[in-house]
């Protein structure tokens, strides 16, 4: 089962920062997940929320500030005073932390609150400049994201995200052109998912923290997990 760091390793370090992203990058696992929004400057910034309140030491939208603008604010100390000095990140420069490792990496269009038009041209051109094409997986909440990106760039990987899923995945892939569902860990356990994955899907589940939920998910046939500590699912799946 394949093992994808969320928002990089956040269980020891920021999340969605160059130093979580670092961490990540020196462990064999399959690759990283992260969260992308787009600045007033129209910059593709590495950021869970709409809003930095919660993951920096600034409050507002992220769409209400250019890069210059954030890159004021710091965005470690919230987490720890040992970083001090984290700032958001720019896609490209996660993409180029990665250009010379084997991971893969997960890309989350976060357009279910502020579609940001124009967002999905962005990511694949910053992904076409790193020569990321094969690498990378590209995901949303909102299938009409996936499915603009799936028209533009049918040779990438797109996955269609669910918190819940009470619907018959492998007849909605004909409206949304993915082979790949990303479910939340207990929808993981759902007989539409079970039939998706008899159908040949990929299925990856999010955010598997807890142990016992491994072994279980494995037996299921699910693909990969998205977790924090990635280092210690390695050490579960390994039977350490
Ligand atoms: O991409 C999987 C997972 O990250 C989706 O939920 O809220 O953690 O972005 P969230
Ligand atoms: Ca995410």
């Amino acid at each position: 089962m394949d093992i994808f760091a969320h928002r990089g390793v956040s269980s020891h370090y920021p999340e969605n920062t160059g130093a979580a992203f670092y961490a990540a990058s020196k462990l064999p696992i399959t690759g990283i997940e992260l969260d992308v929004h787009l600045t007033a400057d129209r910059e593709v910034v590495v950021i869970h929320d709409e809003t930095i309140d919660r993951t920096s030491n600034g409050t507002g939208y992220v769409k209400d500030y250019t890069l210059q603008q954030l890159r004021a604010f710091d965005f470690g100390s919230w987490y720890a005073d040992e970083f001090v000095g984290e700032n958001i990140p720019r896609l490209g420069e996660v993409l180029e932390l990665f250009a010379g490792t084997h991971h893969r990496i997960n890309i989350e269009l976060k357009t279910d609150v502020f579609s940001y038009e124009g967002i999905e041209t962005l990511v694949l051109k910053e992904v076409a400049t790193f020569q990321m094409t094969e690498r990378v997986i590209i995901s949303s909440f909102n299938h009409e994201s996936i499915q603009m990106v799936s028209q533009m760039a049918p040779y990438i990987e797109t996955a269609a995200l669910f918190a819940e899923i009470l619907i018959d995945f492998t007849s909605y892939t004909a409206q949304i052109p993915t082979n790949a569902l990303h479910v939340s860990l207990p929808t993981a356990f759902r007989k539409s998912v079970g039939a998706a994955l008899e159908k040949g899907s990929i299925v990856r589940v999010y955010t598997v923290n807890d142990t016992a939920n491994v072994k279980e998910l494995q037996q299921l046939g699910i693909d990969a997990i998205f977790t924090d500590d990635p280092e210690k699912m390695l050490a579960t799946l390994q039977g350490n």
